[in-house]
């Protein structure tokens, strides 16, 4: 199952020896100043997981204390079992007696320039009023809700009324096409879909409605009862007589006034669906208590949240970091949180350091590629503005080049801000490996120490741990509170998927390295999930959805690298006979990938071939593949080749 994959980021990192200590003036004022410090309370964390989770707990709001702190019946854990709890109150309503009441919850800009700031107080009026809306609906405690709109106050505001009558959300990235939207609200059950007639991006209008529709055409998705539809950019759309309901006329009927439901510590607060290396996306499952508390505790310490803070992450919610550090971990510090609705670029580069400048953002955090674009942007852009505001820079979803590191550093940090490389998947719920700015040095390219309670260890193929520097596969031996708490209707699946290379032990999926100092070096996946733009994409799906195209016999899909995206997508195709390659067919199948997956999805580069390589018994042999991807050579063993003249023939191609 583990295919090693070669990683050009590791070379880079093996090399580097710079070093940057928590400068005094940021550990001073810090909620963890020293490495010490840190220590201390990382050894505790391992000694007795329980007695300190129990004890962090303490610091959100419970309706009823848990009986006991964990239940590990491998691979199943539960934490803090018997407590009651409610997500949408910890962020919410817990800060109304006191000054935060009045403090901005959501800063929002639109993408064509439209502002409105919410405090909490007003936050929570909206929140309240949308879990009316949605009871009035039907809606009730148990049921899934899927929501498909874009980076809008809505987007928070339906997120946390599901969360306050414990309906289990599941939101679809806007960049998902109508068929990914049918599997996705399928497989959840949804009764309702909260959507928007569009969002503005680029400059246009991307119609999620209509994908909505289309997803829903000739019932395609049988158990959805009620949409919703937020009008945003004021794009015609149609509304199925019964079904559909604008948000806003709902939302001026319903009352303000909404108590919250106690909901069991394990109640799956949402579902969230991300590529696997087999078959269709997997929906993750997260509960309520655990989830919140890693959300919470790493936002306070890693993300060093004050009240002062202005936090900007860029992510969208679509994504499981915009669940965690948009919503419920700033929000649950009561933090106040910056959302932009557009692209990075548009009307230019300048767009995120303007906004930077003005909103006076603290704490800055997204992606390398988004880093990658704008080193290649130019430092004209952020040199036009005024970033002095910043005190903290944080990085997450693929690995970050040592150059790009340094860029973001010196031109966005202006050489004063830490920055913390954050480590963490879909799964893991929230952030696992990262520094603590004010307590732990950095070194370009690494991750660093493990979070509280949080237990990494890179081993080779037979479980045992590897010497330092040596590379190896990345598990988490013991269980934590923000884990994934199963895989949607599918135990079987996530055992399988997690659990049994090693096993009862968490596999990540991804390679890594540990340095003399401990830090970890993350090396990419080992699997065939590829991270494209910081975009987690599975070999297969883009696989089955060429497959899918009338003229297409076989398909393999692998990655490359890419300077700016990470990996890029390579797609090598085999036509049915009589069906002749093309660039018209290659643009025709770059089409159906989006129309099938999304976009973002689309195969960078497409060969077509007369055959595939595989092994006798009929493996496709992708390590082949990739190393002729990236560089248009194959070494190694062929010999077990069905077929030597197709190598031959895919290397021409590259040629031309
Ligand atoms: C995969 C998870 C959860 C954050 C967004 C992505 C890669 C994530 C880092 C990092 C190196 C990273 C891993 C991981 N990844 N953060 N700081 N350094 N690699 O979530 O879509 O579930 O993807 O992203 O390969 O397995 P995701």
């Amino acid at each position: 199952m583990i295919a090693k994959k070669q990683s050009t980021h590791i070379e880079s990192a093996l090399s580097e020896k710079r070093v940057f200590k928590p400068s005094k003036t940021f550990s001073a004022v810090a909620n963890i100043s020293s490495l010490e410090q840190y220590e201390k309370m990382y050894k505790a964390s391992i000694a007795d997981p329980q007695k300190f989770f129990a004890k962090q707990a303490e610091e959100l709001h419970w309706f009823k204390k848990w009986k006991k702190v964990m239940s590990w019946k491998a691979p199943f854990a539960e934490w803090f079992v018997g407590g009651k709890i409610n997500a949408s109150y910890n962020c919410l309503d817990r800060h109304l007696d006191s000054a935060r009441r009045n403090k901005a919850a959501i800063i929002f800009e639109g993408e064509f320039g439209d502002e409105r700031t919410l405090t909490y107080q007003q936050l929570h009026r909206e929140v309240c009023k949308a879990a009316n809306m949605l009871i009035s609906l039907g809606a009730t405690s148990g049921d899934r809700i899927a929501i498909y709109m874009g980076m809008t106050p809505e987007l928070v505001v339906a997120v946390l009324a599901c969360a306050r009558i414990g309906a289990t959300h599941s939101v679809i990235f806007g960049g998902f096409s109508a068929e990914a939207i049918r599997d996705r609200v399928n497989d959840a059950e949804a009764k309702i879909i909260i959507t928007a007639d569009g969002t503005f991006r680029r400059g246009s209008v991307i119609e999620l409605k209509k994908n909505v529709d289309n997803a829903l055409l000739g019932t395609g998705c049988p158990t959805v009862e009620k949409v919703i539809v937020l009008k945003r950019t004021g794009t015609e759309v149609m509304m199925s007589s019964g079904r559909d309901h604008w948000w806003q006329e709902l939302m001026s009927e319903a009352s303000a006034t909404n108590e919250c439901v106690a909901l069991d510590s394990e109640h799956p607060l949402f579902i969230l669906y991300t590529s696997g290396t087999t078959g269709k996306p997997k929906g993750i499952v997260h509960s309520t208590g655990g989830y919140l508390l890693g959300a919470y505790l790493t936002t306070k310490y890693i993300f060093d949240m004050k009240d002062e803070d202005i936090f900007w992450c860029t992510a969208d919610v679509g994504w499981v970091t915009g669940h965690s550090y948009v919503i419920y971990g700033p929000l649950s510090n009561g933090a106040t949180i910056m959302m932009y609705e557009g692209a990075p670029n548009f009307p230019d580069f300048g767009r995120f350091w303007d906004i930077i400048e003005r909103r006076k953002i603290s704490i800055f955090y997204t992606a390398p590629t988004a880093i990658r674009a704008f080193i290649r942007a130019g430092d004209e852009f952020p040199k036009r503005h005024d970033l002095s505001s910043l005190r903290l820079l944080g990085t997450v979803g693929e690995p970050i080049n040592p150059e790009a590191w340094m860029w973001y550093q010196k031109i966005i940090g202006g050489g004063k801000c830490p920055i913390t490389d954050t480590w963490w998947q879909t799964e893991t719920g929230a952030i696992m490996i990262a520094s603590i700015p004010g307590a732990i040095a950095t070194k370009p390219g690494s991750a660093t120490l493990p979070f509280f309670g949080i237990q990494p260890e890179v081993v080779n193929k037979e479980g045992v741990k590897v010497k330092a520097n040596e590379g190896g596969f990345l598990l988490i031996k013991k269980p934590w509170p923000w884990m994934l708490r199963g895989i949607y209707k599918d135990p079987e699946r996530f055992k399988m998927q997690y659990f049994t290379e090693f096993p009862n032990i968490y596999f990540t999926g991804d390679g890594a390295r540990q340095d003399k100092d401990g830090y970890f070096w993350i090396m990419g996946r080992v699997d065939d999930v590829i991270n494209v733009s910081g975009h987690r994409i599975g070999t297969m799906e883009v696989e089955s959805a060429l497959v899918s195209f009338s003229s297409v016999a076989e398909a393999a899909v692998v990655g490359r690298p890419d300077e700016i995206k990470g990996s890029a997508l390579v797609a090598f195709v085999t036509l049915k006979s009589g069906s002749i390659g093309s660039e018209e067919v290659k643009s025709q199948l770059r089409e159906h990938v989006a129309k099938e997956i999304g976009s973002f999805a689309k195969p960078d580069d497409i060969h077509f071939s007369d055959a595939l390589p595989k092994t006798r018994s009929g493996k496709i042999m992708r390590r082949l593949l990739r190393e002729l991807a990236s560089t248009g050579n194959v070494k190694g063993d062929t010999t077990t080749l069905e077929d030597f003249s197709v190598l031959e023939k895919l290397r021409q191609t590259e040629e031309e």
